[in-house]
């Protein structure tokens, strides 16, 4: 089994537990800026590539920035997350809008930043027409039903998935579209999460682009451009293999060169609106042993818990722990490691093999880049960490506070009702 390390040293990780409270998220940026320039590299064949970031994985403008300066734009999914996109400055173009079960004010906002929006469903292009008006430039986003190669616990197979249009709804939005002046089309799906093999983004690929020539010769419509969506995965656990890009992006260049360019489609732009792939091996979350409990079995109690980090108490997913300074020492310890809250799924780690982890040493839970603090929230009146970025020179900056008790009471406290103390 290979050996995970953190991107941060011990000596960086303790100086900054140091400077800010534990638990905090933790970002590497040089990291960030690797795996966009290796993602520009494997589509760097399609001259109207682009990586639309998947917003709601790291919802942070200062993140957002860094990947617009790598030339990626925003993939949104709602009116915060919109806003969150014009925060960092992108415009136009440079943003997605990939909604479902969508608010008429969120499809007016979208439409006022120039996003470019895709529709879930076939009765969503009356609604818009009426709530925002149809666009010169509009996506569908397809389900093709049955099962696809790639299923998984998060996304369910197509037939189970509430997203995206049956083929002939496709066709029938399209028409419509086009009926109420829309001129270039694009296609969109999302069909799994965490797809390790390399043969996700291709084979879905194929699909799209057979789907494309299909629906421009059944309608005429002109395709501008295919969005091949998230889901590309990242090795959780030590040992499993990292998605190899550029062999992906070469997969991707094959099925192009097979089902578009023959159709005389060969000017298709290709979009991805990647999350899970862009961050979440650059991020880390940065916690300390508060208590240790010996029960039925053995318990390390940590100062994060559940609502700064949901998804093994949701998906039961594996996230890697290492002991700050005890990088090599055997893993002679199994253990729960829990956070506080009145949950008994509350658990990072079940069973863990670990180092012995004493009071006060700190850990560090691998890969919550990305939906890491994204879906934290606030049961038990936890409130949400800070985020702090880690500057390539080695520098920190603090690119979120942490929530403190008086945001938790804002919301309650408008009327002047409740003291705030
Ligand atoms: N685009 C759309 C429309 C999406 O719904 C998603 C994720 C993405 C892009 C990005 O997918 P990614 O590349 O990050 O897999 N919270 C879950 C994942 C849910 C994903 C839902 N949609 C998790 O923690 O694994």
């Amino acid at each position: 089994m290979s050996v995970k390390r953190p991107f941060a040293t011990p000596e960086q990780l303790r100086r900054l537990a140091d400077a800010y409270p534990t638990p905090f998220h933790l970002y590497d940026e040089a990291g960030i800026r690797r795996t966009a320039r290796a993602l520009r590299a494997a589509f760097a064949w399609n001259p109207g590539f682009r990586e639309y970031f998947a917003v709601k994985a790291t919802p942070n403008p200062y993140i957002l920035q860094i990947l617009r300066e790598e030339g990626c734009g925003a993939d949104c999914a709602t009116y915060t997350e919109l806003m969150l996109a014009q925060a960092a400055g992108l415009r136009g173009e440079e943003i997605f809008f990939s909604s479902n079960v969508t608010p008429a004010a969120d499809y007016r906002r979208a439409m006022e930043q120039g996003a470019t929006i895709n529709l879930d469903d076939v009765t969503h292009v009356p609604f818009l027409r009426d709530v925002a008006g149809i666009p010169a430039r509009i996506c569908c986003r397809y389900n093709p039903g049955g099962a696809f190669v790639a299923g998984n616990a998060i996304m369910d197979t197509p037939q189970n998935a509430k997203y995206g249009m049956t083929y002939p709804q496709l066709a029938q939005a399209y028409r419509e579209l086009m009926a109420l002046g829309a001129k270039d089309f694009g296609l969109h799906a999302l069909l799994a999460s965490n797809a390790l093999s390399g043969a996700y983004y291709p084979a879905l690929a194929r699909l799209l682009f057979e789907t494309a020539v299909r629906l421009r010769d059944e309608t005429g419509a002109h395709v501008a451009f295919v969005n091949l969506s998230g889901g590309v995965g990242v090795p959780y656990r030590p040992g499993e293999p990292a998605a190899d890009i550029a062999a992906i992006g070469e997969g991707v260049r094959r099925a192009y060169e097979e089902a578009l360019v023959p159709a005389g489609m060969g000017d298709v732009a290709i979009y991805t609106e990647l999350g899970r792939f862009m961050l979440a091996p650059h991020g880390v979350l940065v916690t300390r042993c508060l208590h240790h409990k010996h029960i039925y079995k053995e318990y390390v109690g940590v100062d994060a818990c559940a609502a700064d980090l949901m998804r093994p108490a949701m998906y039961g997913a594996y996230h890697h722990i290492t002991v700050v300074g005890k990088e090599d020492a055997p893993c002679d310890h199994v253990y729960d490691v829990t956070g506080g809250l009145c949950e008994n799924n509350d658990k990072f780690a079940v069973d863990r093999p670990l180092p012995r982890v004493d009071v006060g040493d700190l850990l560090v839970i691998h890969d919550t880049g990305a939906h890491g603090y994204s879906m934290g929230y606030n049961y038990n009146g936890r409130l949400r960490s800070a985020e702090v970025l880690l500057r390539p020179d080695g520098s920190d900056r603090l690119i979120r506070r942490a929530e403190t008790p008086r945001d938790y009471f804002a919301t309650f406290d408008f009327q002047d009702t409740f003291t705030f103390r």
